[in-house]
C-alpha cells in the first residue's frame, strides 16, 4: 500500500526519491509526492493519480540534498492532490509522509482546530503535521516525541522541518520503516526495493522506536528516549530481482522464476541420504513441534490458498489435525487455543495487518508461533517465535505467483519434518523429497509448453465467468487459479471442490463457458472424470489439466494441458502453473494492467 521514501547525503535527492517511489509503485497508490529541503524552506510537488503525472511537474536539476517521498493509498480522504503527501503544517516549514491510521485523528482535529488551526486537507496524517508544528521547540526529534505520545493507532513516518534541514526523524509503530546506510548518506523507506540501487546495508526499525538520521549518522531511541543499539544487517536481494529483465511484465518473470526460485527455496535443506529436512529456523523450537497436537495456518488471499495444501499435507504426512482460517476471521472470533496448539502466520509481505493481527491474537492466547514470509525482516517473522523463509526472492506482480509456490514448498518440507518426528518412515520421507527435489525441473517443462496455455486464453478470453474445479490437494489450486484470473483479468470466476458444482454452482453451465479441472493422476481421478462429464452434459467446455500420458482425458475434455507427474501432495507446485499462465494471458488479451491491477494492493496494511 503507502510508501516512503527518504533522502539525506550529498547527492541531489530528487532523482533518487523518484526512483524510489517508482520502486514502490509494486504496492498500489493513488497519489504521490515528494518534498526537498534547504534552509530557505520547503519545495514541494504533489498530485493523485500515478506517479508519470507528478514527475511533469519536477524540475530535476534541483540541487536540495534532502528530501522525503510517499505514495499514497487514500484511507482519510479521496485521492486528491491535496490528500497526497508529503503533509505540511500550518507554517509550511514542517513536512510529513505517513503509511498507517491515526485512529484518534478527529480527537486531535477538534483539539488543533480550537487552537487557531486551519486544515487543508482530510488526512489524519496532516493532523500529525500540525501537532508537530505546534510543540516544535528548537528540537524535532523531541517534537515527534511528543506528538507520538498523543496518538493512538499506526504509523511509519517520516518527518522533516526546515530549521534542522539535514535531519529525518523517522518512527515505527505497525508499519514497517528501514533506514539504508550509505557512505556519507543514509536512506530511508518502507520497503527495501526503494533504496536497493543505492545499498544493501540496511537497520531496520522495530514498533516502538524512533530514528534521527543525518548523512553521518544514525541514532536509535525508543518513543522513551531509551537508546537502541542494532546491528547493520546486509539485505540478500539483488537489483536485477526487482527490474523486469527483459520481460513485459513482472508477473510474467515471476511465473518462469519459479523453477529458481523453488531451487533456492530448497537448497540446504533437504537431506536425500538421510530422508530427512533440515530447517534451520525451527532449532530452537523442535521439542515443542514434535509435540504439537494440532496446527491453524492463518493468512489471506493466496496464502490462504497456499495454506489450504499446507492443512492437507500436515494432516495426511503428519497426522496433526490442522486447520486453515482467514486471518481476518480468525482475529475476531474468539479462537479456541490448547495447549500443544501451533499457529502458523503464511504471508510473502509478512506486513499483511490481518496477518500481523491473527498471530498476535494466537500468540497472546499462548500457542506456539512459527511465520512461514518471504519478506526478511518483516513484521511477522520478528513477531514470532520461529519460522521459515520462503527465500523465492522479491515478489513485484501484485498478483502473488512464485509466492504460492514458494509457501507450498516450505508448507511441504515442514509437513515432511513433523512427519519425520511423528510416524513416518525415512523411506517415504526420502521418496516424499526425492520427489520434491524433482519439482523445478518439471516446472521448467511446464513453461516450455506456455503456448498451449496462451491458446486456452485467447480461445476463451471473452468469457466473463469462469469454473475451476479441483479435488484433494488439487482443491486449493482450484481457488487459487479462478483468484488470479478474477485479480488480473477481471473475469469472474468460482473455485470449488469439484463435487459441489452439484450442489449450486452447476445451475451456472451454460454452453461454451470454460471450466477448468484439474484432473491429474491421483485417488479421485475417476470421481473427477464424473464432474467433467457432469460438466460436458450440460454445454460447458472443459479444459483439464492432466498427468502427462493420461490419453482417456482427451476424449472427455475439450483441451488438455498436461503436466509431469509426481507424489500427489505435491501436485499443486505443478498444476497451479498453467492456471497462472492463463490469468497472465487473459489479462494481456484483455488489455489489463497486469501488475498493477485495479483496486488491489501488493501488500494490504491496513484492515
Ligand atoms: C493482497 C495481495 C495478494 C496476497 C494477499 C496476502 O491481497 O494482493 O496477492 O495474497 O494480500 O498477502 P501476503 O503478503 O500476506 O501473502
Amino acid at each position: 500500500m503507502c510508501g516512503i521514501v527518504g533522502y539525506v547525503g550529498r547527492r541531489p535527492a530528487l532523482p533518487i526519491l523518484v526512483e524510489g517511489l517508482r520502486r514502490l509503485e509494486y504496492r498500489g497508490y493513488d497519489s504521490a509526492g515528494v518534498a526537498l529541503v534547504d534552509q530557505e524552506g520547503l519545495w514541494v510537488a504533489k498530485s493523485a493519480g500515478r506517479l508519470y503525472v507528478l514527475e511533469q511537474q519536477l524540475d530535476f536539476t534541483a540541487p536540495q540534498t534532502r528530501g522525503l517521498g510517499h505514495t499514497r493509498w487514500a484511507t482519510h480522504g479521496a485521492p486528491t492532490e491535496a490528500n497526497a503527501h508529503p503533509q505540511l503544517d500550518a507554517s509550511g516549514r514542517f513536512a510529513v509522509v505517513h503509511n498507517g491510521i491515526i485512529e484518534n485523528d478527529r480527537a486531535l482535529r477538534k483539539y488543533l482546530e480550537q487552537k487557531g488551526v486551519i486544515f487543508k486537507s482530510e488526512t489524519d496524517t496532516e493532523v500529525l503535521a500540525q501537532l508537530i508544528g505546534q510543540l516544535y521547540d528548537g528540537n524535532l526529534e523531541r517534537a515527534v516525541r511528543q506528538a507520538l505520545h498523543e496518538v493512538s493507532g499506526t504509523y511509519g513516518i517520516a518527518v522533516m522541518c526546515t530549521f534542522e534541514p539535514d535531519v529525518i526523524i523517522a518512527a515505527r509503530k505497525g508499519s514497517p520503516l528501514i533506514v539504508g546506510v550509505g557512505q556519507g548518506e543514509h536512506l530511508l523507506a518502507s520497503d527495501a526495493a526503494a533504496i536497493l540501487a543505492h545499498t544493501t546495508q540496511v537497520v531496520y526499525l522495530d514498533d516502538g522506536e524512533i530514528a534521527r538520521i543525518t548523512p553521518e549518522q544514525l541514532r536509535l531511541t525508543t518513543l522513551d528516549a531509551i537508546p537502541v543499539t542494532k546491528a547493520v544487517e546486509e539485505i540478500e536481494w539483488t537489483l536485477e530481482q526487482i527490474e523486469l529483465g527483459g520481460y513485459e511484465h513482472f508477473m510474467l518473470k515471476e511465473i518462469n522464476e519459479q523453477p529458481e526460485a523453488l531451487e533456492n527455496c530448497l537448497r540446504g535443506r533437504i537431506d536425500l541420504a538421510e530422508g530427512t529436512v533440515h530447517l534451520g529456523g525451527l532449532v530452537d523450537c523442535a521439542r515443542e513441534l514434535t509435540r504439537a497436537r494440532r496446527i491453524i495456518l492463518t493468512a489471506c488471499g493466496t496464502a490462504w490458498h497456499a495454506s489450504l495444501v499446507g492443512e492437507y499435507l500436515f494432516e495426511e504426512m503428519a497426522r496433526i489435525p490442522t486447520e486453515t482460517e482467514y486471518a481476518s476471521e480468525f482475529r475476531y472470533r474468539n479462537p479456541v487455543i490448547d495447549d500443544g496448539t501451533v499457529l502458523i502466520a503464511v504471508s510473502q509481505s509478512g506486513e499483511t495487518m490481518d496477518t500481523l493481527a491473527a498471530l498476535r491474537e494466537g500468540k497472546q492466547r499462548g500457542a506456539l508461533t512459527l511465520g512461514v514470509v518471504n519478506v526478511v525482516g518483516s513484521t511477522i517473522p520478528r513477531e514470532t517465535d520461529a519460522g521459515v523463509y520462503l527465500h523465492v526472492g522479491p515478489e513485484i506482480g501484485v498478483a502473488s505467483t512464485k509466492a504460492f509456490s514458494g509457501q507450498v514448498a516450505v508448507l511441504s518440507l515442514l509437513a515432511c519434518y513433523l512427519g519425520r518426528r511423528k510416524h513416518m518412515s525415512a523411506a517415504s520421507a526420502m521418496q516424499f523429497i526425492t520427489a520434491l527435489s524433482q519439482i523445478p525441473r518439471q516446472m521448467r517443462e511446464i513453461l516450455q509448453r506456455a503456448d498451449e496455455a496462451r491458446a486456452i486464453a485467447e480461445r476463451f478470453g471473452e468469457h466473463n465467468n469462469w469454473l475451476y474445479l479441483g479435488r484433494g490437494f488439487n482443491y486449493p489450486v482450484a481457488l487459487e487459479g479462478a483468484l488470479k484470473i478474477k485479480e488480473i483479468a477481471y473475469i469472474h470466476a468460482e473455485g470449488l471442490p469439484a463435487a459441489e458444482m452439484k450442489h449450486g454452482p452447476i445451475a451456472l453451465i451454460t454452453e461454451g463457458m470454460p471450466v477448468v479441472c484439474i484432473a491429474t493422476a491421483g485417488v479421485q481421478y475417476e470421481k473427477i472424470l464424473n464432474n467433467i462429464s457432469q460438466v460436458r452434459g450440460r454445454g460447458g467446455s472443459v479444459i483439464a489439466v492432466a498427468t502427462e500420458g493420461d490419453k482417456e482425458i482427451r476424449r472427455l475434455s475439450d483441451h488438455v494441458l498436461y503436466v509431469p507427474d509426481t507424489l500427489e501432495p505435491l501436485q499443486p507446485l505443478l498444476t497451479v502453473i498453467p492456471l497462472q499462465l492463463i490469468a497472465y494471458h487473459a489479462a494481456v488479451l484483455r488489455g489489463c494492467n497486469v501488475d498493477k491491477p485495479r483496486n488491489l494492493a501488493k501488500s494490504v496494511t491496513v484492515e
